[in-house]
């Protein structure tokens, strides 16, 4: 069965993904930035491993990269994000902005290596500059920020 890696698993979006493809019967890995106390993601039942990763500690992505040197990820989904109510800039950039980029690129041999080959962000409409709203507040703007990055660095993933 395929695999997937999913970003950012301990509640809401990410949660949901790893109870859905568990139930697919895909190998699913989830991160967490509380792996000893996991919630939810803890009782999930499949084939499901969980991961400590928290997105900004370079030190989480080098192990769980290491982690993944000889397996493939068929399907890689980075879900973390924040909101940013009552964050600075400086840190609501960072998680939404250049952490995907740090784990995703850290992560990629094992996606191209893999059946699929399939990279997944999360953004959101509050970044969308064609068509939606115009960018809003901090948030919205660090999710136009991750488009653009997305768009200017890795025009292939588009391709794709
Ligand atoms: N909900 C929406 O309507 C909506 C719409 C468009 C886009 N999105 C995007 O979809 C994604 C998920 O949204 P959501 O509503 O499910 O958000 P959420 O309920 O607030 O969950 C956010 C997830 O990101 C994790 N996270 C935050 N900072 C992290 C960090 N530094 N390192 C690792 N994990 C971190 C959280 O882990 P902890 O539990 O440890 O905090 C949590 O698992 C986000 O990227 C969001 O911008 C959401």
């Amino acid at each position: 069965m395929p695999s997937v890696l999913i970003i950012g698993a301990s509640r809401g979006i990410g949660l949901g993904f790893a109870e859905v493809y568990v139930t697919l019967g895909w190998k699913v890995h989830a991160t967490t930035r509380t792996i000893n106390n996991p919630g939810k993601l803890g009782i999930i039942a499949g084939d499901i491993s969980l991961h400590e990763l928290d997105v900004i500690n370079a030190d989480h992505i080098n192990n769980l990269a290491s982690k993944f040197e000889k397996q493939s990820i068929d399907l890689l989904i980075h879900n973390a994000g924040v909101y940013g109510t009552n964050m600075n800039s400086e840190a609501v950039i960072n998680i939404n902005v250049e952490a995907p980029f740090n784990v995703i690129n850290k992560l990629i041999r094992s996606v191209e290596v893999s059946d699929q080959k399939k990279v997944a962000i999360l953004t959101s409409k509050m970044g969308s500059r064609n068509g939606g709203p115009t960018p809003s507040g901090l948030y919205g703007s660090s999710k136009a920020f991750l488009n653009d990055r997305y768009r200017e660095t890795h025009p292939k993933w588009l391709e794709k």
